[in-house]
């Protein structure tokens, strides 16, 4: 089959499976309403610039936005007959308005109009992933400001380590979320430089206005090497980048839900509406949500490997290659949209069981480094008290008891600067108030830290 749009020197036409094997509209018609913008500011800059009339113009705009809406009223067929959404878009253009349509071509190439779509598709997936993350940090305040007060065990190794506060908690995987949210910002603004007018590589004779292009797109700036700018993926690698450490951190949040879900430890409960039952044991409630978000995370962070790969052996400037770029990108933002969609309902549905978590907070001698800071601030050399309490822990052990359980007259045969006071000082739901450094578990803190979260939230139309 002849492809008229550069069968010029071609005797043969394309060999059908060569077609289907090249063609790339099944994944690239994503970029449809992009091609259509760019070649819309492209037709004004080209009669501002006096390279076609202002009737021309206006023409291919009209034919155009026409093309757009018989897209979007399913009424355009595209086809792999003519490869890509950009030879599609140029071929149904052609159709509504004659010859002139050839005209939109002037003064750019495929090369660059690919990446120019590229960027501006991807500047809109980062504004809606940027509104999901927001999404989440919005919930994860909301729900840490609720739990501000609920004693939950802290762990460090996976073993017990030292109590803190469920909104503390929350309010950790909010961290990992806001620097999510400020890669994006920042990946937003990379990606946002035009390579169009860079045409095929070498740039293009024609008087062209690529400030104006940039403009009307939105871009803020040009980019400054024809080469490098069709050439370039790096943008989508950040893209990548950025992807794989959201879903890296989602990962590991669902880790640690389907912990807290297991049978035996029964911290949380996730809402009935995110498990899933099993087939044969009648009994089961599966914490699935999690699971397929932990799952998902490995193509995600594998997105940013495959392009490596396919960048790492490409010489200058555009190969064929590059098309590649756009399946594995798209299939990981589909995962991690998906993935930031369901986490708000999650969380906000999310039921803590209070009373286990504070029996776990208290059990194998989470206290103890609230002992050592209790005689360290009585004076005692913080080194010399970490040994004492450890002699302490062991007698307990021994004993079978927990420190509250001491004595003071035994408490005192391990250091004479233990007094009554000791017993508050060790208490978790007490001792939990004294961790008011900035960035302490304190459920004050908490409650200041969530509140100022929800407030810088507000510009964006959260309560
Ligand atoms: N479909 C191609 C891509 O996605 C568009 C650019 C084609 N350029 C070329 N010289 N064949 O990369």
């Amino acid at each position: 089959m002849k492809n008229s749009t550069w069968s010029g020197r071609f005797k043969k036409g394309l060999d059908e499976e060569v077609l289907e094997f090249s063609e790339s509209i099944s994944f690239d018609h994503l970029l449809f309403d992009s091609d259509i913008r760019v070649c819309i500011a492209h037709a004004e800059m080209l009669s501002e610039c006096k390279i076609i009339s202002k009737k021309e113009s206006n023409m291919l705009i009209k034919g155009l936005n026409a093309v757009q809406k018989k897209y979007d009223a399913g009424k355009l067929k595209l086809s792999i007959k003519f490869e890509d959404v950009h030879m599609n878009i140029e071929q149904a253009l052609t159709k509504e308005i004659g010859e002139l349509g050839k005209k939109i071509h002037m003064g750019r190439s495929r090369n660059d109009l690919v990446a120019t779509d590229f960027r501006l598709y991807l500047r809109d997936c980062s504004d809606l992933i940027l509104e999901k993350l927001r999404d989440i940090r919005y919930a994860l305040a909301l729900s840490a400001h609720d739990n501000s007060g609920v004693i939950f065990p802290g762990y460090t190794h996976l073993q017990l380590a030292q109590p803190v506060t469920f909104g503390h908690h929350l309010l950790a995987w909010h961290e990992m979320l806001a620097r999510d949210e400020q890669r994006m910002v920042q990946t937003k603004d990379r990606l946002n430089v035009l390579p169009l007018g860079s045409a095929a590589l070498s740039g293009t004779p024609y008087k062209i206005d690529r400030k104006s292009v940039a403009n009307k797109l939105g871009f803020k700036t040009v980019s400054s090497n024809s080469m490098d700018a069709v050439s370039d993926r790096d943008f989508v690698c950040d893209f990548a980048y950025t992807c794989s450490m959201t879903m890296m951190h989602l990962s590991r949040i669902s880790e640690e839900l389907v912990f807290w879900m297991n049978s035996h430890i029964k911290l949380v409960d996730i809402d009935e509406a995110f498990c899933t039952g099993s087939s044969i044991m009648p009994q089961k409630k599966n914490p699935d949500v999690p699971e397929l978000v932990r799952g998902k995370s490995g193509a995600v962070i594998g997105s940013l490997t495959s392009l490596f790969v396919l960048l790492k052996g490409l010489p200058l400037t555009y190969n064929r290659d590059l098309q590649e770029d756009k399946s594995i990108i798209l299939e990981a933002i589909g995962s991690v949209v998906s993935c930031l969609a369901l986490m708000p309902r999650l969380i906000l549905t999310l039921k803590v069981n209070k009373e286990r978590a504070l029996i776990f907070s208290k059990q194998d001698y989470s206290n103890a480094t609230d002992l050592a800071d209790y005689l360290s601030m009585k004076g005692v050399p913080f080194r010399t008290s970490h040994e004492i309490v450890g002699k302490i822990v062991k007698y307990a052990e021994s004993k079978n008891i927990s420190l509250n359980e001491i004595s003071l007259d035994v408490f005192k045969t391990f250091s004479n600067k233990i007094n009554k006071d000791v017993y508050t000082s060790i208490d978790v739901e007490r001792s939990i108030h004294t961790k008011k450094a900035i960035g302490a578990s304190s459920p004050a803190n908490v409650r200041k830290e969530a509140k100022k979260i929800l407030s810088a939230l507000k510009v964006y139309g959260y309560k």
